[in-house]
């Protein structure tokens, strides 16, 4: 697959969409081309049949150090208001397919709320995640005070927002903030391993169990349970869930093919 963007790196392995962020002089300081680069190959990739799930990761030392602050300094709120930027971020919430984030160095500031938009989030020891925006007279504009919040509760996420501390991979796993800690030098091998193991699944149900998942973080419990009940009603109406249900009565192993 040729590269044909300017921020990112972008390729296809064995079912697996791959994007990597690509400004490594800058630690992968996500500017808003970057940010429309990334969501438009995600969505291709949520259309492309040929990919199951996809990783997210940056290359050279950093996952990503933030937001671009040479683009933002001189910004004013009205220009602000009028870019109306955040459509862009917004997109990354309606991509279907699992998206799982591989993460080493820096994440930070927009680079952690990048991050936080993967539905699997896997780090190497020396990640350090963090919203550094207080120190330069600002705050996280693209969910970082929400999606931290739901995940590790009001009064630990205050305590990082506040301060700007930086959180290693740790302790962002004691947080539960991610899913694993794992070697650096493994960090690409593991993530693709357990992408591999998920793109095996029923496609139907991936999409339709991250959906639900979501509504679970966003919605009540009763609202959310109507959602879920509705997909999982809709995952009868597939080819997959028969195969799924004949294969295990005739004690074989299912073959899956999305429909
Ligand atoms: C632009 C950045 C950058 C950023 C690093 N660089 N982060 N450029 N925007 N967010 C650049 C540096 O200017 C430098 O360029 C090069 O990357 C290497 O960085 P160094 O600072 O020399 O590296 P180091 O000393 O190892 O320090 C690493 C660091 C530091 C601790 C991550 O770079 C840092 O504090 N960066 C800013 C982190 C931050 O505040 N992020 C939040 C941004 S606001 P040169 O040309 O000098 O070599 C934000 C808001 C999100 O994200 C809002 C929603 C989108």
């Amino acid at each position: 697959m040729s590269n044909t963007y300017e921020y990112i790196e972008v390729s296809i392995e064995s079912s697996i969409g791959i994007v990597k962020l690509n400004r490594p002089k800058v630690l992968n300081a996500i500017n808003r081309p970057m940010v429309t680069e990334i969501v438009t190959v995600l969505e291709d990739f949520d259309r492309n049949d040929e990919v199951k799930v996809m990783v997210l990761a940056g290359n050279g030392r950093a996952f990503a150090a933030g937001a671009d602050i040479d683009e933002m300094a001189e910004a004013t709120a009205i220009e602000l208001e009028l870019l109306n930027q955040f459509t862009e971020w917004d997109r990354l919430a309606w991509v279907k397919k699992p998206i799982i984030g591989a993460v080493q160095g820096f994440a930070l500031g927009g680079g952690f709320e990048l991050a936080l938009c993967c539905d699997i989030l896997f780090a190497a020891h020396d990640a350090e995640f963090g919203f550094p925006e207080i120190s330069l007279g600002v705050m996280p504009g693209a969910g970082g005070t929400q999606r931290l919040t739901k995940l590790m509760g009001k009064s630990k996420a205050m305590e990082w927002l506040l301060t700007g501390d930086r959180m290693s991979a740790k302790e962002a796993l004691h947080y539960g903030v991610i899913n694993r800690v794992i070697p650096k030098e493994l960090l690409i091998e593991e993530t693709m391993r357990f992408a591999k193991k998920i793109a095996k699944q029923p496609p139907l149900s991936l999409r339709l169990i991250k959906e639900s998942v979501h509504k679970a973080v966003d919605y009540s419990v009763y609202e959310g349970m109507q959602y879920e009940r509705k997909n999982f009603y809709l995952l009868f109406a597939s080819n997959d869930q028969k195969e799924g249900m004949r294969a295990f009565k005739e004690k074989r192993k299912p073959k899956f093919e999305g429909d």
